[in-house]
């Protein structure tokens, strides 16, 4: 099967159930993807799959076929998408294990929703767990990213 990762077309042709998570983290060494807990409940795993964030450790590389995969390393050439930006000027990282999910969660979010209420941008957030307590400083670096700001 075919999929593309970061724009590169892969051919796949292992066990099309493996996690998403692994394929780019083992197989591609895109390992800015991070592992939480596994059962899609932490985003840290969170990456684009058609411009949808999902989580990693539950869609298949099945899942993916003939799709555009974007992982934390594609989302800007120069790390520089709106967000990135924002993340920076906020200074929103503490130890940063959840933040490359963090970033790909607020990239797809406001890519369907260009300008964003704090309701919605709590409830896009919701799912992704910073063990570290940023999260005042994720919304306000989301609404900072926002074409409202
Ligand atoms: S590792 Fe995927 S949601 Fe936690
Ligand atoms: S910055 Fe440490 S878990 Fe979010």
């Amino acid at each position: 099967m075919k999929l593309t990762v970061n724009e590169v077309e892969r051919t796949f042709d292992g066990d099309k159930s493996t996690p998403l998570l692994w394929y780019v983290r083992d197989e591609l060494g895109l390992n800015g993807t991070k592992y939480g807990c596994g059962t899609g409940l932490c985003g840290a795993c969170t990456v684009h799959v058609d411009g949808v964030a999902v989580r990693g450790c539950l869609a298949t590389v099945g899942d993916a076929e003939g799709a555009e995969v974007r992982t934390i390393e594609g989302l800007h050439a120069t790390g520089d998408h709106p967000v990135q930006q924002a993340w920076r000027e906020q200074n929103v990282p503490q130890c940063g294990f959840c933040q490359a999910g963090q970033i790909m969660q607020a990239a797809a979010l406001l890519a369907a929703n260009p300008n964003p209420t704090d309701q919605e941008i709590l409830r896009g957030m919701d799912g992704n767990i910073c063990r570290c307590g940023c999260y005042q400083r994720i919304v306000s670096a989301v609404r900072h990213a926002s074409t409202g700001a």
